[in-house]
């Protein structure tokens, strides 16, 4: 039976364990505190410990949702994890979440639209359940980072505060070539859930949702893939292509322009105003490029969420962190209209709106 509406019912996220300061950053490779925030913001990320799986963050986020929405794990009939950072190449996260939650043989999906996860996964999962695929369907965003980092253990051992021993120049070296992009991510998930609703009022109410696919290689993981015999060599590794490249000012420019596009796409879509919209939730990709939509839209400072400086870009966690908090914060309120827009490698970009 198809559902008029869906809503979410309860979210929460987790974070790796350790926290990591710019300061700390300075240590392994040569950036500075004052670069990194005024370029982006950021104060400090999380990164988990060695061992940790992407999976194991997912399940963590997925329990405190479920905890808030006052669901068992046994009740969910449907699993869908973004992720661009799963922790195997193949299969993706979400059978393992399903597995690590102890859930019967329920289905479960994958999302790779990396910054646009959150708002890609959300149409997905608000789709599977008005068409009646799933009646309590858990969404987690959840990404490591870590891997990407161009660090040999002894660094790691330095930017986790483990050894104050200096890092040899060749490593220091090897990591400032990185630098524009490392000192941007950090190690997070964040979970919601999602069940049809009756109340007229309330729940998700539309998406604008775009690709285009010309300009891949300006954010893009070179190594990896097969498109190379083996998809991955010890050339890959010496080389660091396994760390993302990135166009920063392309994605900039991209970013500023598609997300306040795709928010006035979807309001002229649900025939609602700018003005109706409470809080705008961008994805964290960089504070620069949420001050720039914030601009375009000529929002005033209580309409947007950041929050980029405690946890740097947690991918397709970030809505989904920012969301939790202003729920529980009282910054959101029931009845309030919420915009979720997001920009990543894809490019894919689009927005979200929704009634709390
Ligand atoms: N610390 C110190 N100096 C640095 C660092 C660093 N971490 N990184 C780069 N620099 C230096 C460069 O070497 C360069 O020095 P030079 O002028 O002497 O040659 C100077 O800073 C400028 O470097 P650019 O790479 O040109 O840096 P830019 O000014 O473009 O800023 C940034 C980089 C912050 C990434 C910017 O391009 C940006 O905001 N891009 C948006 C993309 C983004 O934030 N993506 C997030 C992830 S993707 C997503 O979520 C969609």
């Amino acid at each position: 039976m198809v559902q008029a509406h869906t809503r979410i019912y309860g979210s929460g996220f987790v974070t790796g364990d350790n926290c990591v300061k710019n300061e700390a950053l300075t240590r392994v490779c040569d950036t500075t505190d004052e670069w990194i925030r005024e370029r982006s913001g950021i104060e400090q990320r999380y990164f988990v410990n060695e061992g940790t799986a992407t999976s194991d963050l997912a399940v963590a986020a997925a329990k405190k949702a479920l905890a808030d929405a006052g669901w068992q794990a046994s009740d969910v009939d449907y699993i869908v994890v973004a992720t661009m950072t799963p922790d195997y190449y193949f299969p993706g996260v979400s059978s393992i979440v399903q597995a690590k939650l102890g859930l019967g043989n329920i289905p479960t999906l994958d999302i790779r639209q990396q910054c646009s996860g959150f708002v890609y996964g959300l149409q997905v999962s608000d789709a599977l359940v008005r068409a009646g695929a799933g009646k309590k369907l858990l969404f987690i965003g959840a990404e490591i980072h870590s891997g990407f980092m161009p660090w040999s253990k002894h660094q790691w051992d330095v930017a986790l505060g483990k050894s104050t021993d200096p890092v040899s120049q060749q490593d220091r070296d090897f990591a400032t070539k990185f630098r524009h992009l490392t000192v941007l991510f950090g190690d997070a998930a964040g979970a919601v859930c999602i069940a049809p609703t009756d109340d007229p009022k309330r729940g998700i109410l539309g998406f604008s949702l775009h690709t285009d696919g010309k300009d891949v290689e300006s954010l893009y993981v070179p190594s990896a893939g097969f498109k190379y015999r083996p998809y991955f060599s010890e050339e890959h590794v010496r080389e660091g292509r396994y760390v993302p490249v990135m166009d920063g000012r392309t994605v900039f420019k991209m970013a500023v322009t598609k997300m306040p596009e795709s928010v006035n796409a979807v309001l002229a879509k649900c025939e609602l105003k700018l003005d109706d919209v409470n809080l705008l939730i961008p994805h964290q990709a960089n504070l620069r490029i949420s001050e720039g939509v914030q601009k375009q839209l000529k929002l005033a400072d209580d309409r947007i969420y950041n929050n980029i400086q405690k946890y740097g870009n947690t991918t397709a966690a970030t809505i989904p962190i920012a969301y939790d908090e202003c729920r529980k914060s009282g910054r959101i309120k029931k009845g309030d209209l919420i915009a979720f827009t997001g920009l990543g490698a894809g490019f894919h970009w689009g927005a979200a709106l929704m009634r709390e």
